[in-house]
């Protein structure tokens, strides 16, 4: 197993801010991973894994901890029927398997085309854009657990997916090595998310041209990941109660709501574009992205703190005009 020691977390990280990591162990197979949780225990410190490290925000001061990079590759497909059941591991691209899953004419996750990070992150936060969520798509997981040393299989139903939750959020024990999707061999495109209107003509009727589709939505919507340091939205989108929507809706016409249940789920992005006129607001090396005011972007020589800093300051703005509390739904690693 490969071990790399001081690595700068701003390598390993889509928003390119953070100091370095003590260890960083290559994962490649289920024996390094082993091998690096015993490394860990006999080094005395936590364990962190890591995908593609498009959700997270490092410290400036690094971290003093093993950091598992999970390269776990490979996916096998099987045929049952009207479905193909994947089993696909932690390592892989998230947006690569689901270009391999659009070339099998299976049906699913097409509407997740395009999402930075890795399979094994996907259902931690439980991915979700354009109408779909991974957990629609998901039979089970596997983990290892770092407390009893055993690989464990956890179905759909015990994985407690919600919005951008799940169990993995919170029992850090548990490393994701592997997920199982089930996938439909006869599905239709699932357009009605507002942002394909204007496509409504073009007739992508198969998971590859809907992948096409979403991909080029995204692009005019979220910055260049070469360019820019990002982690996508970087606040979760709050669910308030019916009561507290329409008071809302009261003082700001047009306020958009989706339901949730009885909640209703408010897109922060409206509020921060139309209420606060924050669009590509911008203070040192840290701004609200042009096109989609969500989606936080760090410039060269931003820091964690300064990122924390403004994070804080859009949420008072928030808060000032709304009296709603926006918490974040990048994971601040510690
Ligand atoms: N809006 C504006 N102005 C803007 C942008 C958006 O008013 O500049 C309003 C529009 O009314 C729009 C609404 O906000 O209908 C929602 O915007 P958008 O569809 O872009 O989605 P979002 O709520 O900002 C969520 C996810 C994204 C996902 C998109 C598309 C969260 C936190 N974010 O964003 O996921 O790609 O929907 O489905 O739920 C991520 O989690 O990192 C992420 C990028």
């Amino acid at each position: 197993m490969r071990i790399d020691e001081y690595v700068p977390l701003s390598t390993l990280t889509t928003l390119r801010v953070g100091g370095a990591a003590r260890y960083v162990c290559h994962i490649e197979s289920l024996k390094d991973l082993t091998d690096a949780c015993e490394f860990a225990e006999a080094h005395a410190l936590p364990i962190i894994p890591l995908g593609e490290g498009s959700n997270v925000l490092a410290p400036d001061e690094g971290l003093a901890a093993v950091i598992l990079l999970m390269k776990l590759p490979g996916a096998m497909y099987e045929d049952v029927g009207t479905h193909v059941r994947v089993r696909a591991s932690a390592g892989l691209s998230w947006d690569t398997f689901v270009s391999a899953c659009a070339e099998r004419s299976v049906w699913g996750i097409e509407n997740l085309a395009g999402i930075p990070g890795t399979v094994g992150a996907a259902p931690v936060q439980n991915i979700g854009a354009y109408g779909a969520s991974v957990s629609d798509s998901i039979e089970c997981v596997e983990a290892y657990d770092v407390q009893t040393k055993e690989s464990i299989r956890i179905p759909h139903d015990a994985c407690r997916f919600g919005y951008r939750q799940s169990r993995f959020k919170n029992e850090k024990n548990l490393i994701i090595t592997a997920v199982t999707f089930l996938l439909s061999k006869q599905g239709t495109p699932e357009l009605h998310y507002p942002d394909f209107a204007p496509f409504k003509d073009t007739c992508a009727q198969t998971p590859r041209a809907v992948t096409s589709l979403v991909r080029e939505i995204r692009a005019k919507k979220f910055p260049d990941l070469t360019q820019f340091g990002t982690a996508g939205s970087f606040f979760k989108n709050p669910i308030v109660s019916r009561e507290v929507y329409e008071r809302l809706v009261e003082r700001y016409e047009g306020l958009p709501g989706f339901a949730e249940g009885d909640a209703v789920k408010i897109p922060v992005a409206w509020i921060l574009d139309r209420v606060l006129h924050l669009r590509g607001y911008t203070e040192g090396n840290v701004l609200l992205f042009q096109n989609q005011p969500l989606v936080l972007v760090t410039q060269n020589g931003a820091t964690a703190d300064a990122v924390k800093k403004f994070a804080e300051v859009i949420a008072e703005k928030v808060f000032a005009v709304s009296e709603i509390k926006i918490s974040p739904e990048v994971q601040f690693l510690k």
